[in-house]
């Protein structure tokens, strides 16, 4: 039977993905320090996730109006610690969990890239995956010694060549190059470690690699994109594809069409992992559950909503006011997240937005820009039963209104449930990531 794959969405910051997070009664505040991160693996290794994966963004949301005061005081993202140190502390705390990080390959350099993660991989025993983003914005660009974002699509065509040249040097050092051997003195076999030379359009990196091949191969590969170009770039190269779906019959629709691409691309859609993010708010009753979610829905402000729709659109909200509708011009000269400005246009039919349309309909900032399932354990399976087994997605990305009461919670009152109805796996079945994705090994050149 076909079974769920099921991701803890985290944040190595002072709130979740939902900012509001760190105003609830119930969140810790230790979020500098190592307890804090590995309190919230052992709780998703309880509750069996295939992995645990860290968003990343170079920069604090401090587009709107030009500063970062509202950012800090209001608490918005802005802490942002690298997620790879933190990955390491909750890869030591845990024997099975999958371990992804996301990193830029906007702002970054491809043998660094390859470097970082196939390391982590061999420490944590291959339960390493890489979240491939190409960054969203400015301020980012700002801090990584550019004068502005770069345009959308040209930056998915450098990641192409980025990904050419990680999984080039992923493949660079064959199984068994190692013998170790003081007899003989040969350490490892030459003719078994290969350099890369690559030369490209954005990229030149000569090799050899300086990591060996880890067990799952290389690490399992993610990304999110959303609009036209990033599907393409998913269809070619994601294992898992995170994605924004906001209603079941827009789920399904995108989820096929969404397949039909990775088949084209020549890969097996089966073996393709389509997870939306969600939200869930569970505990032992309805009612209760219920009033919880009352509770998380006082915690938001509008501040929230501002600066981050600013920092997604790569575009000072400040600079518009409220009710006044965007121009053409000015929406088509945004760097940020395209897939989500479309889907406004799209709901909007033939009015252009304005900013009260955009927090109105992405709800960004608030515990409701992704799909939500409140309830009884029954009830938040429903939901996520009627999403899995109806063509709409192969799991989840699970969003916490706090940590790590939320994972606690679910691993605690929903996955016995998902279990019982056979939806979710009762254990992990191997080692590494891979092998507890259900995929296979990959062979060195599969790629190409
Ligand atoms: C669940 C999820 C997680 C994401 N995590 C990140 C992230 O950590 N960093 C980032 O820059 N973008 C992240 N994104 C944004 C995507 O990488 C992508 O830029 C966005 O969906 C817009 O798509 P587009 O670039 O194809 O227009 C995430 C998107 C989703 C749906």
């Amino acid at each position: 039977m076909r079974q769920m794959t099921l991701v803890g969405f985290l944040q190595a910051q002072n709130c979740t993905n939902f900012v509001g997070s760190w105003r609830h009664p119930l969140a810790r505040q230790d979020f500098t320090g190592a307890e804090y991160y590995r309190r919230i693996g052992r709780a998703l290794e309880a509750g069996k996730f295939h992995m645990g994966f860290y968003d990343d963004r170079l920069a604090m949301p401090d587009l709107f109006g030009g500063d970062h005061a509202h950012t800090v005081a209001n608490g918005i993202r802005c802490v942002k610690m690298d997620p790879i140190v933190i990955l390491t502390a909750m890869g030591m705390a845990t024997e099975r969990l999958g371990l992804g990080a996301t990193f830029s390959t906007t702002y970054s350099e491809p043998f660094h890239v390859a470097r970082v993660f196939a390391t982590l991989d061999l420490i944590t025993g291959g339960r390493a995956a890489w979240n491939i983003v190409t960054s969203m914005n400015d301020a980012e660009a700002l801090n990584m010694g550019h004068t502005a974002h770069g345009e959308h699509d040209l930056r998915y065509d450098r990641a192409d060549e980025f990904l050419e040249v990680v999984m080039g040097h992923w493949d660079s050092w064959e199984d068994g190059a190692i013998v170790a051997d003081r007899g003989t003195g040969l350490f490892a076999h030459p003719e078994k470690v290969h350099r890369l030379d690559h030369k490209g359009a954005f990229f030149q990196s000569r090799g050899p690699f300086t990591v060996p091949r880890s067990e799952q191969g290389h690490p399992v590969l993610i990304q999110a994109g959303q609009s036209g170009r990033g599907q393409r770039f998913a269809a070619r190269w994601a294992e898992c594809v995170f994605v924004a779906y906001h209603g079941l019959a827009q789920a399904r629709r995108d989820y096929a069409s969404f397949k039909a691409q990775v088949e084209a691309a020549g890969r097996d859609p089966d073996k393709t992992f389509v997870c939306p993010g969600i939200y869930t708010v569970v505990a032992g009753t309805r009612a209760e559950a219920e009033d919880h979610a009352a509770v998380i829905d006082t915690l938001p402000k509008e501040i929230d909503s501002l600066s981050l729709l600013s920092e997604i659109m790569n575009f000072d909200f400040s600079q518009q006011p409220i009710d006044l509708a965007f121009t053409d011009d000015q929406l088509d000269s945004w760097t940020g997240a395209q897939g989500m400005r479309d889907r406004i246009k799209r709901e909007l039919g033939g009015r252009l937005p304005t900013p009260r349309d955009f927090i109105a309909i992405t709800r960004r900032g608030t515990f409701h820009d992704h799909p939500r399932f409140v309830g009884s354990p029954r009830d938040v399976a429903d939901g996520m039963e009627e999403w899995f087994a109806t063509g709409a997605c192969d799991g989840f990305v699970v969003a916490a209104s706090h940590v790590p009461g939320a994972y606690e919670d679910f691993s605690r009152l929903v996955v016995p449930e998902l279990q019982r109805r056979g939806l979710f796996h009762n254990d992990y079945t191997g080692a590494t990531l891979r092998e507890n994705l259900g995929l296979v090994r990959p062979a060195p050149g599969t790629w190409r």
